[in-house]
């Protein structure tokens, strides 16, 4: 079975053919830009009039915190964590070796031999190694992608069999990215509690060693880009994400602003952030885990990078007490063990906001 959902598999051995399992009931197609699934067709490109707000990291950084800049910068980053839940962050601090290296070997994985690539087989169920996450029946429909996934930290949750021998730079490459990904997302949550009026440190300590998982997705060029989707609708479980679109790849993320997808434009050296359904639940529902989808293209390829980052499987999650009082903020969300949610999202399939149905 393994040759025939294989996305590049399809594309190089018939280029114009796309199987059934991958076409879109009428109501989920990308050509569609209003969502509630409402079949009002879009007007070409109007979306893209919007700009997902653009953070500038190493002003958030700045030591003197009574600075103008740095306050002007916390006020942009409150305000893209409140009206978009997405934002793209530029002088992030990552060597651009790094940011350059990660994107060469998960390309160079990727044009692998399938043989190869099968070495580190996503088992069904799970969500680490090579395949497509998120399949639970044979009637639902594929996405247009093939991915690669690793639990990267803690350890024990490693599966050292799924990391790579080849290309030979792989896992020491996954490793450094990974460390420098960390350090921003833990200082992003400090500003992001700062902007929720909360100590600076709220979030991390919270979060104890927290949980961090990489996944690759290529996209390969699709003949009817107006009948799949590379990535079904979907809110992301962390508590942010952190996605490097591929130098030279398609556009191809969307979000849901308002009630309209949204192209995120690559913005050169950019990081896109966003907010996952962790963060989501610990604000009472003031930031939202917002959904997005992937589209693919009709002559290009896309590769994106996405590190998720969580807290630890044992911390119990639920709305801060800051965040609740009874008269305008009601809490909506109930508690439960961040281990419980994770594993509740890798069991279930992509189907927007519903895997926060678990907390309400
Ligand atoms: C994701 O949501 O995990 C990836 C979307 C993308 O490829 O841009
Ligand atoms: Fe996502």
């Amino acid at each position: 079975t393994g040759h025939i959902d294989d996305v590049q598999e399809l594309r190089k051995a018939k280029p114009t053919l796309v199987p059934e399992r991958f076409v879109r009931d009428a109501t989920e197609r990308p050509t569609l830009q209003l969502a509630n699934r409402s079949p009002i067709a879009c007007v070409a490109h109007d979306h893209d009039s919007y700009e997902v707000p653009i953070i500038d990291f190493s002003k958030l950084m700045k030591v003197d915190k009574d600075e103008g800049l740095w306050r002007a910068e916390i006020s942009k980053l409150k305000r893209a964590c409140q009206d978009w839940g997405f934002f793209q962050v530029v002088n992030h601090g990552i060597d651009l070796s790094l940011v350059e290296g990660i994107e060469e070997v998960a390309k160079e994985f990727f044009m692998l031999p399938l043989e190869e690539k099968q070495r580190y087989p996503m088992v069904a169920g799970t969500v680490q190694g090579y395949g497509q996450a998120f399949v639970f029946s044979e009637d639902q429909k594929l996405d247009w992608c093939n991915m690669f996934a690793l639990g990267v930290e803690p350890q024990f949750i490693r599966n050292p069999k799924l990391w790579p021998k080849n290309p030979p730079k792989f896992s020491g490459t996954v490793e450094d990215y990974s460390r420098e990904v960390r350090k921003l997302c833990q200082n992003l949550l400090n500003s992001i509690a700062i902007t929720l009026g909360l100590k600076e440190g709220t979030f991390n300590e919270m979060f104890g060693v927290g949980v961090q998982a990489i996944r690759m997705n290529y996209y390969p060029p699709c003949s009817r880009p107006d009948l799949v989707l590379g990535l079904s609708p979907h809110s992301d479980g962390s508590a942010l994400t952190v996605l490097q679109q591929g130098k030279g790849s398609s556009v191809g993320l969307q979000i849901l602003k308002d009630t309209k997808w949204v192209s995120v434009q690559p913005v050169p050296n950019a990081l896109v952030i966003n907010i996952g359904d962790t963060l989501e639940v610990l604000t009472n529902g003031k930031y939202k885990s917002v959904e997005h989808r992937a589209v693919t293209h009709k002559e290009k390829d896309r590769l994106s990078i996405v590190t998720f980052y969580a807290p630890s499987y044992e911390v119990e999650i639920g709305p801060l007490p800051e965040m609740v009082d009874e008269i305008n903020h009601p809490c909506t969300y109930r508690r439960y063990n961040h281990g419980e949610y994770s594993k509740h999202y890798v069991t279930s399939k992509l189907q927007g906001k519903k895997t926060l149905d678990f907390a309400k």
